[in-house]
């Protein structure tokens, strides 16, 4: 969550009750509006999620005429307003009405402090939900970010990034830990771009030994070397028209980085044991978890390259870094499991949930991918629970919570303490601890300390 205040617009014709409703929502950025197109003019200005409204208000303002057209208004422009309604000594029908209308709530006049921070919380906080949610939504529809989830800030830009970049044929490098999603969002760069209706290959540089990887990408001719039957194309030349996917760029060893490079220089491939220059259209993206500024400076990865590949870099945030979303992720993870397996699990137990958003998932989502697999398998209930879950709780943790560790660093240290007190006198050092000289000799054995 931002630190920004949530904006509530108070319509109200009375300056007085204007006065008083801005003092009781004190946490809140609080806009006034005397009439309709005040209200209006602010709304479209400050976007306010909660709307308080008086209805009576001019030139009605005994009525009520002025306030249900302004309701109307509001929820044609802000159909996901939440406007609370005031009613005045014996309106309650007409605020029963504003309800009927649309209106979030009512709250009824003179002003009870508390009670409208109860209903305005009340509203902002269903606000914000449905507010996510339909983020949630719209990228689940998109259908290039289609199976992307998430919900917070540092992947939403991320997102937007991606967005914003994949119509132009810029080389992106996607730099991410492993599993935070870099393949997924290679494909909707290539999805979102104008080379959609072309191919989308993808190599892994790391998981092809090193002899084979030239062959894989620059494809040969028959007869170029041993075991070479047939004529067979590259990856580069597969992507045609496309984009080339080069992940664990990191990989690729030195001298397949120069004929890499000449390739991105030149735009054409030599295929291996062909005379041939054959021209290659394709969109460059790569990925990589190392660090390749590192790998620049140790010699193992030319810069040059580095400049070509990386005219746009886009850092994918560790799922630790991305707030909300682990539990987001889960929830979608379990249905989809859920119903792959026919099984009608509910959901998680509220222990499990605090387990996954407290996890540091090192392996991101693919690691939590996996765990809420083996817990769709595993669960045996309704609900998920933490157990189904498995998730090894790091050692430092574990040490932490245990109170025997505990207590035992404690003893010791307070023992190590008294006998450099005492200068290693056992009396002294059991009247200092507080305890009888059996007792102290018996600490001292089972810590396995002798007074030096
Ligand atoms: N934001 C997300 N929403 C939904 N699914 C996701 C998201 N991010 C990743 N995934 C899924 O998690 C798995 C791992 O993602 P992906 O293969 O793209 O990651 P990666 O960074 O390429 O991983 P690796 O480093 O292991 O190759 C995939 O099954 C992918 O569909
Ligand atoms: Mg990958």
């Amino acid at each position: 969550m931002s630190d920004k205040k949530d904006i509530i617009l108070v319509v109200e014709d009375d300056h007085g009750l204007q006065r008083q409703l801005k003092w009781s929502f004190s946490d809140l950025q609080v806009e006034l509006a005397g009439n309709r197109d005040e209200a209006i003019a602010a709304l479209r200005l400050h976007e306010p999620k909660v709307i308080t409204l008086d209805l009576g208000l001019p030139p009605d303002p005994d009525g009520t005429s002025e306030g249900f057209a302004l309701l109307e208004q509001i929820l044609n422009l802000t159909p996901n307003a939440k406007v609370i309604v005031a009613s005045g000594h014996q309106a309650r029908d007409s605020a029963l009405k504003a309800i009927a209308g649309g209106a979030w709530d009512f709250y009824q006049k003179p002003i009870d402090a508390d009670e409208l921070n109860l209903i305005v919380n009340r509203a902002f906080h269903v606000a914000h939900l449905e507010a996510e949610n339909r983020r949630y939504q719209a990228l689940e529809s998109n259908s290039a970010l289609g199976g992307l989830i998430t919900a917070s800030e540092p992947m939403l830009k991320v997102c937007r990034m991606i967005e914003r970049v994949a119509p132009t044929d810029a080389s992106i490098i996607l730099l991410g830990a492993s599993g935070t999603g870099k393949e997924l969002l290679a494909r909707a760069l290539h999805d979102l771009s104008d080379r959609s209706n072309g191919p989308f290959v993808a190599i892994n540089c790391a998981a092809i030994p090193e002899n084979l990887l030239e062959s894989e990408l620059f494809g040969y001719e028959k007869g170029a070397f041993t075991g070479a039957v047939k004529q067979t194309l590259g990856k580069i030349e597969l992507a045609q028209n496309g984009t080339l996917f080069l992940d664990e760029v990191g990989d690729i060893p030195l001298p397949l980085q120069v004929k890499l490079l000449r390739f991105l220089q030149e735009r054409v491939v030599e295929r291996i044991g062909g005379r041939k220059e054959i021209p290659v259209d394709v969109r460059i993206i790569c990925a990589t978890h190392q660090n390749l500024p590192t790998m620049i400076e140790d010699g193992s990865f030319r810069e040059d390259l580095f400049y070509r590949l990386a005219e746009i870099s886009v850092n994918i945030p560790p799922l630790k870094d991305r707030e909300g979303d682990a539990v987001l992720l889960a929830r979608s993870f379990l249905n989809r499991f859920s119903a792959d397996m026919k099984r009608t699990i509910k959901g998680f137990t509220p222990d499990a949930v605090r387990a996954i958003s407290g996890h540091d998932w090192p392996g991101n989502v693919r690691e939590l991918e996996n765990k809420i697999k083996r817990a769709a398998i595993m669960a045996d209930g309704d609900y998920v629970a933490i157990d189904d879950l498995d998730l090894v709780t790091s050692d430092d943790t574990l040490t932490a919570l245990n109170l025997k560790h505990v207590r035992e660093e404690a003893d010791k240290a307070a023992l190590r303490q008294a006998l450099s007190e005492s200068a290693n006198n056992i009396s002294k050092t059991a009247k200092l601890l507080g305890v009888s000289r059996p007792t102290l000799y018996g600490l001292l054995k089972q810590y396995d300390m002798t007074p030096t």
